[in-house]
């Protein structure tokens, strides 16, 4: 099926590896000129290095920004605009946030939170509005978590300020739909990252579990019985991001192996 997205802009904030990673894969795959981002130049410089490589696209750009500063992400936006123009589709996906219960956290890490987890998306989503309303065509797809409708313990952050990105996207998906524009979420279960062995690795010192074990216990509330593929999120946010979807609107859909429990 032909999705339509050759030569759109597609922004992926995060994606040196991982979800982010993947997505950008996809995307590039797809034909998208592709700008990913992340705190480590020499990282994410290798990271595009490696879509390239791997996809054949050569448009593919990398820049450094950490998502939970302002001024890094008005230049991730300058930049990648300058390198390809204004930008069609914006993948927003950020950094893990600080694990811990509410008694682990202090003031500094709900702000740092939050500037992680939503304000960033506010600042991108800003950012690339304008260029959208002007075409009259735009996709702006947030990646989230599951711990949106199931949270997960020890992670009192991503569990709370996550939640306000389903009000972000569906206050967007009211304001902008008449305007060539959709907006959507994705809620991720487990996606095998380092992110996700990093969440067992914590299990398995909280219980004294060995880390297989911990990674095959994060699985027993999965029907799928399996981790999910960072690809496998790539070709949603594909999918969400092509004219097909262009009637998909205001929603946000899982992708969890069956993982949440909620009807609804
Ligand atoms: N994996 C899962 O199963 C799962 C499930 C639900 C939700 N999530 C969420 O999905 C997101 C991606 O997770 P992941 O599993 O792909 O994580 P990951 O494998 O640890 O990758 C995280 C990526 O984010 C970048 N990053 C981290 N902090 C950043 C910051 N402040 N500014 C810019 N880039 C930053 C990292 O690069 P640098 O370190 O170079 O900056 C890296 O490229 C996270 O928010 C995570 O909490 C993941």
């Amino acid at each position: 099926m032909d999705l339509g997205l050759r030569s759109k802009v597609a922004l992926v904030p995060a994606a040196s590896k991982g979800i982010g990673h993947g997505v950008a894969k996809v995307l590039a795959t797809e034909g998208c000129k592709v700008v990913i981002s992340s705190r480590d130049q020499d990282s994410i410089s290798k990271a595009g290095d490696a879509i390239v490589k791997e996809t054949g696209n050569k448009d593919v750009y990398s820049v450094k920004a950490d998502l939970a500063i302002k001024a890094d992400i008005d230049l991730l936006v300058d930049q990648a605009t300058s390198k390809f123009g204004t930008i069609d589709i914006l993948a927003y996906n950020t950094g893990p946030p600080k694990p811990g219960t509410f008694a682990d956290l202090n003031d500094a890490d709900w702000e740092q939170g939050v500037r992680l987890l939503l304000m960033s998306a506010v600042w991108l989503t800003k950012q690339v509005i304008p260029g959208m309303v002007q075409k009259k065509w735009g996709r702006l797809i947030y990646i989230t978590s599951s711990t949106l409708r199931q949270p997960v313990p020890n992670l009192v952050l991503s569990n709370t300020v996550r939640l306000s990105l389903a009000g972000l996207s569906k206050s967007l998906a009211l304001e902008y739909g008449s305007k060539g524009i959709t907006s959507n979420g994705i809620m991720q279960g487990h996606i095998l990252t380092d992110r996700q062995r990093q969440v067992a690795q914590d299990v398995s010192s909280r219980t004294g579990k060995g880390l297989d074990e911990a990674m095959k216990q994060m699985l027993q509330d999965v029907p799928a019985g399996r981790y999910g593929l960072t690809e496998e999120v790539g070709h949603l946010v594909a999918f969400l991001a092509s004219e097909k979807a262009s009637y998909v609107n205001g929603t946000m859909l899982a992708i969890d192996g069956g993982l949440i429990r909620s009807v609804f």
